[in-house]
């Protein structure tokens, strides 16, 4: 199983790597060139040393032969040179494809997804496993290719010098291979823990970071600050044993590589003393040069798969994250909302649960005409931001539907949808940037005089032009330089200036004083008589209830009242006693 799943993230990066096979195999080509070239001074040394032994050498033929060590070795540099950059760039295209990629990915998941997910979790693998894969692309392909190849070139002229010595001083090479081997098996789950770890870092910052201000209030400082020297102590715990693990095995690695260089000497040097003609003085003066370039690959190939094996261990996070279907997509025949759209929204049957066993929703039905403007009203939990996003299909129902314009959202393009409707959430986020950014955000083309326009409708205008920079001040991360008034009117400016079909507010002047809350109602109002489009606000302001025509009013996941105020406080007394307490909460007096 597991051995499955490396052999497909080796596809998937193979699959990734693809089209950049032609940079990749002209700087194979580039590389089986420089190998030789630059690996070929020692057998120079052998020649030149031979043949002043049996006295042969003359002063043009030495010329010649450090010229051609010299001009060998220059364009070997070169080729290596310019392998290595064609290396690097394919390693940092695959590297921007992969985050790309991954950003998009996050950028579609749902809702469910999301919540379920740490965001400081998805930023530590899209920058830092991303980047450990880089090293694997980078580093695992110039180390390994470059010293195999270096190791096989080398090998080969090893054996011609000749092949006994040869072959007994690769012998203890081999060796070192499986030791390799059996550290690669040791240490993958070693470094698995540790990219976990790092991860479990990054979602406690972000969260603690968010929450810094609650940590100030209730001075816990000091026990966060443990929380976190814990965490970080399990990282380093981790880190430390996997160094005791390569410090362990690498040595000894080493050692058979020395080995072969005691065994060259003795069995070059025996073979000398007893005059054997198959080898020369010149060819062990060659194998002390060639010593290290057999030895370097094997250090080399452990290192590189010591980076492998991290690297995989980041692979298999990210790939985890780019393989994660997209629960909410668009079904294989959907269609876009016909046009012009003209805003009805019905649920029918509808049950909906975030968590298997705990209904939220309950064979919820209501139709809601093009153009009507709705209230939704009942007690905490009830389930009203819920029937809110189960609209444009944040979520999907889990018995029943949505209809939009008499069409199962199910079966329309999500982004046809979308943009017909604007929903400001209870807590809408504000990007940081300026005030301006952000309402472009709903529509970029929006005029100055559009801008205005919305921001009256929202009762923001004032505000924004009582600041000195006006729509250019920066409002901060989510629009922390803002007081929560602002950023909720900002919130609705962005709505307003969309011109949806299909408006949905949650609650949106929860944080607003009384003057802009009667200015919002009225944009309301105005919108619904000039047959703008649909409006479904929740609220439980009792100003906004009495000015509606229409409330629905749930309790415990059920719709349980349906009219406007006067008739419901005449028909349910669930309503009539939720609304006391509203009023009561509204005007204590
Ligand atoms: N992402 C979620 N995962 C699991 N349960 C959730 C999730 N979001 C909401 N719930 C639960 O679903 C129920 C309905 O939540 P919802 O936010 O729709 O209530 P609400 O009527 O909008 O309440 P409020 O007036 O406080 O905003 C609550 O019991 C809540 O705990
Ligand atoms: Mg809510």
């Amino acid at each position: 199983m597991a051995k499955e799943a490396s052999k497909s993230i080796v596809r998937q990066v193979w699959t990734r790597l693809h089209p950049y096979r032609k940079h990749l195999l002209t700087s194979l080509g580039l590389l089986v060139l420089a190998v030789p070239l630059t690996n070929f001074h020692p057998m120079v040394w052998g020649i030149v040393a031979d043949a002043l032994l049996d006295g042969s050498l003359t002063g043009s033929s030495l010329v010649f032969w450090l010229s051609m060590m010299f001009v060998t070795y220059v364009v070997g540099v070169g080729a290596n040179a310019m392998h290595t950059f064609l290396l690097e760039k394919t390693g940092q295209a695959f590297v921007r494809d992969v985050r790309v990629d991954l950003f998009d990915k996050f950028e579609v998941q749902s809702m469910a997804y999301h919540h379920d997910t740490h965001s400081g979790e998805l930023v530590t693998r899209i920058v830092s496993d991303v980047d450990a894969m880089e090293q694997s692309v980078l580093q695992g392909l110039t180390g390994l290719i470059g010293e195999a190849v270096t190791f096989i070139v080398v090998a080969g002229m090893v054996l011609w010098i000749s092949p006994l010595v040869g072959t007994v001083s690769i012998l203890p090479l081999a060796i070192s291979f499986v030791f390799i081997r059996i550290y690669n098996l040791r240490v993958k789950a070693i470094y698995a823990g540790v990219r976990k770890r790092l991860g479990h870092i990054g979602s406690f910052v972000q969260d603690r970071l968010a929450g810094v201000q609650v940590t100030q209030a209730y001075g816990r400082e000091h026990d966060e600050n443990e929380v976190f020297a814990a965490k970080a102590e399990g990282f380093y715990k981790a880190s430390v044993q996997a160094s005791r693990l390569r410090q362990t095995y690498f040595p000894v690695v080493s050692m058979f590589g020395f080995i072969n260089n005691l065994i060259m000497l003795g069995v070059g040097a025996w073979l000398i003393m007893n005059e054997s003609p198959s080898f020369t003085m010149g060819g062990l003066l060659a194998y002390r040069g060639f010593w290290w370039r057999l030895q370097s690959p094997i250090r080399t190939i452990a290192q590189t798969s010591d980076i492998l094996q991290r690297a995989h261990a980041s692979a298999t996070r990210v790939f985890e994250l780019l393989n994660a279907p997209v629960v909410i997509e668009d079904a294989d025949h959907a269609r876009p909302l016909p046009t012009p759209t003209r805003g009805s929204v019905t649920l029918n049957d509808l049950s909906f649960h975030y968590l298997a066993d705990k209904p939220v929703l309950t064979d919820v039905s209501f139709e809601v005409e093009p153009g009507e403007f709705v209230a939704i009203a009942g007690s905490s939990g009830s389930g009203k931001t819920t029937v809110l996003n189960l609209i444009p299909r944040y979520y999907e129902a889990t018995s029943g539907g949505v209809l939009v314009d008499n069409i199962d959202v199910r079966a329309l393009q999500l982004h046809s949808l979308r943009q017909a409707i604007a929903l400001v959430g209870q807590e809408s986020y504000l990007f940081d940037g300026t005030i301006r950014d952000n309402l472009l955000y709903a529509k970029p083309t929006a005029t100055a005089v559009e801008l205005d326009m919305a921001a009256t409708e929202a009762s923001a205008l004032e505000f924004i032009r009582h600041l000195p920079k006006g729509y250019d001040t920066q409002v901060g991360q989510n629009g922390v330089k803002l007081s929560g008034g602002q950023r909720q009117r900002l919130s609705l400016t962005r709505a307003f200036l969309a011109k949806p079909i299909l408006l949905l507010l949650d609650e949106p002047t929860a944080s607003v004083e009384p003057e802009s809350e009667s200015l919002i109602r009225e944009s309301i109002l105005v919108r619904t008589r000039a047959g703008e489009g649909t409006t479904i606000l929740v609220t439980h302001r009792i100003h906004l209830l009495r000015q509606a025509p229409r409330i629905l009013f749930f309790d415990g996941g059920r719709l349980v009242a349906d009219g406007s105020h006067e008739a419901l406080v005449s028909s349910s007394d669930a309503y009539k006693d939720a609304y006391r307490q509203w009023e009561k909460e509204e005007q204590p007096d």
